[in-house]
């Protein structure tokens, strides 16, 4: 772990300011946490990404869904990768309408990601009229991480899961919603599917470090979905993405070899066996 001690939000502000660039990956259940600790990943998102990854929610053109996961879905996966995870600085995602219903409910949501999940922080979606509920967290000292540019729980409203910032009208708010997060007390933000250009930008117009996604190398942070680093990916693999290793590939040959050994009465062997 890089401070060797537990990843705290002002470890990510100073290593902006020291140009220290920081690597974050999407964690849905205790193992994978373990794992990715062990690895030294000094932040891990339970990301409502879980919602294609593990509860298999599809788009009607096929893409991952995370509109409908619930809070008790979020519960579920945080308290797991929470159990999992020693050193991480654990960010939780505020499932799609938790937030967007009025300030009490999302500080219930928000807490419950604290209390009960386990998270040190949360993530939403959006700048515009959620910088309202990102003031109201942060004023009640829950840390907030923003996500701006492809945001996925508006996939409706942006008529699918595009890139965002070509139009220099959506360039121009993604300027102001960037600045509006940091005044409101957001430590982080994540910029998703953004022009490279217009995400070095970005990041260099705020103080708080920017973690990008399928947004360039000019971010002071990177993410990836778990499943996409490890090639575990069901369907299409994003444009963006660098499979680091190709454990679905490994998956099926050791189910293959499993049912092979299996099959010909070579498992279980006598090595394998209670005297
Ligand atoms: O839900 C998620 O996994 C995310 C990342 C893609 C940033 O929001």
């Amino acid at each position: 772990m890089p401070e060797g001690r537990p990843i705290q939000i002002t470890d990510l502000l100073r290593w902006k300011k020291e140009g220290r660039a920081f690597a974050m990956l999407t964690a849905y259940d205790f193992t994978t946490a373990a794992l990715l600790d062990k690895a030294g990943i000094p932040v891990l998102l339970v990301g409502d990404s879980l919602g294609g990854t593990m509860l298999g929610h599809q788009l009607r053109d096929g893409g991952p869904d995370t509109l409908p996961v619930t809070l008790d879905d979020m519960l579920s996966h945080a308290s797991s990768v929470a159990r999992g995870s020693r050193n991480a600085l654990l960010v939780g995602d505020l499932p799609f309408l938790t937030y967007h219903v009025g300030l009490d409910a999302a500080a219930m949501a928000a807490g419950r990601l604290l209390k009960e999940g386990g998270m040190q922080a949360v993530k939403l979606e959006g700048g515009g009229a959620m910088v309202e509920v990102v003031r109201h967290l942060t004023e009640r000292s829950i840390p907030v991480m923003g996500h701006l540019g492809l945001t996925p729980q508006s996939v409706h409203a942006m008529g699918g899961l595009r890139v965002q910032g070509r139009e220099p009208e959506v360039a121009d708010r993604l300027r102001r919603d960037i600045r509006a997060l940091e005044e409101a007390g957001a430590f982080s933000v994540v910029l998703e599917g953004i022009p490279s250009a217009l995400a070095q930008e970005l990041t260099g117009s705020v103080e708080i470090p920017t973690v990008g996604i399928g947004a360039g190398p000019g971010c002071d942070g990177q993410v990836l979905v778990v499943h996409d680093m490890l090639g575990l990916t069901v369907g299409p693999v994003p444009k963006f993405v660098r499979q680091f290793a190709h454990l679905g590939e490994d998956m099926v040959a050791a189910a293959l070899s499993f049912k092979g050994a299996v099959e010909q009465g070579l498992y279980p062997d006598t090595e394998h066996s209670y005297g």
